[in-house]
């Protein structure tokens, strides 16, 4: 089973504002620039490489008060120690967990799963402290918002990587997906 990160950053590496808004990033308001036609950056196609995607409960906040939930049946694991309950509207896909990574990721493994998505700065630290994840692509958005959520912060020692590819879209957004060694 392998583990990836698939998310977007501002070019100083923020993946949100510091209250948590994604305004800077094109098309997180669900409007869709008809300049960018059916372009996904590959979006659609990695949702379909994966059984599950484990999401931090702020990531999981943020995304159900837009009220579009862009997963569909894909199953969905909120991690919190604090929240209490999921949303009536995704719990049929969508369950709660408190535990650590590594043990999400043995259950996971154990369960028959193949490829997860690990999503939320806090969670995939979590996840990269626990060398668990093999994959990160990293969508730059050509912007620069001074402060926000880091994507990357709290990593007691060096991760090394392998560049794999990376593709500049013609809107400015380039994407990197590297190896984790
Ligand atoms: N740019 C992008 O592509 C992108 C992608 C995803 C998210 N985002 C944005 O990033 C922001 C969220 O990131 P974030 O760094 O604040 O956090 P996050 O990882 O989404 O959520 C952090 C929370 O997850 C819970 N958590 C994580 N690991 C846990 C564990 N092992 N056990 C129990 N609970 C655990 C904790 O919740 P409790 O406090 O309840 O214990 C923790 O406070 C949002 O604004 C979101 O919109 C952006």
């Amino acid at each position: 089973m392998k583990a990836s990160v698939y998310i977007a950053t501002t070019v100083d590496g923020f993946i949100a504002r510091p209250n948590g808004e994604l305004d800077w990033l094109p098309g997180s308001d669900g409007v869709v620039d008809p300049e960018l036609g059916d372009e996904d950056f590959g979006f659609s196609e990695f949702m379909n490489s994966i059984d599950v995607l484990v999401m931090g409960r702020n990531t999981y906040e943020l995304v159900i008060s837009t009220g579009q939930w862009a997963y569909g049946k894909t199953k969905v694991i909120v991690l919190s120690s604090t929240l209490k309950e999921i949303s009536e509207i995704v719990s049929n896909t969508v369950c709660l967990r408190s535990c650590t990574p590594i043990e999400l990721y043995n259950e996971l493994k154990e369960s028959g799963a193949h490829h997860l998505y690990i999503d939320g700065g806090k969670t995939i630290q979590g996840f990269l402290r626990g060398n668990l994840i093999s994959e990160i692509t990293i969508t730059k958005v050509p912007v620069l918002i001074g402060e926000g959520i880091p994507l990357f912060a709290n990593i007691p020692e060096d991760i090394k990587l392998t560049h794999l590819k990376t593709i500049a879209y013609e809107n400015g957004f380039v994407q990197s997906k590297y190896e984790v060694n």
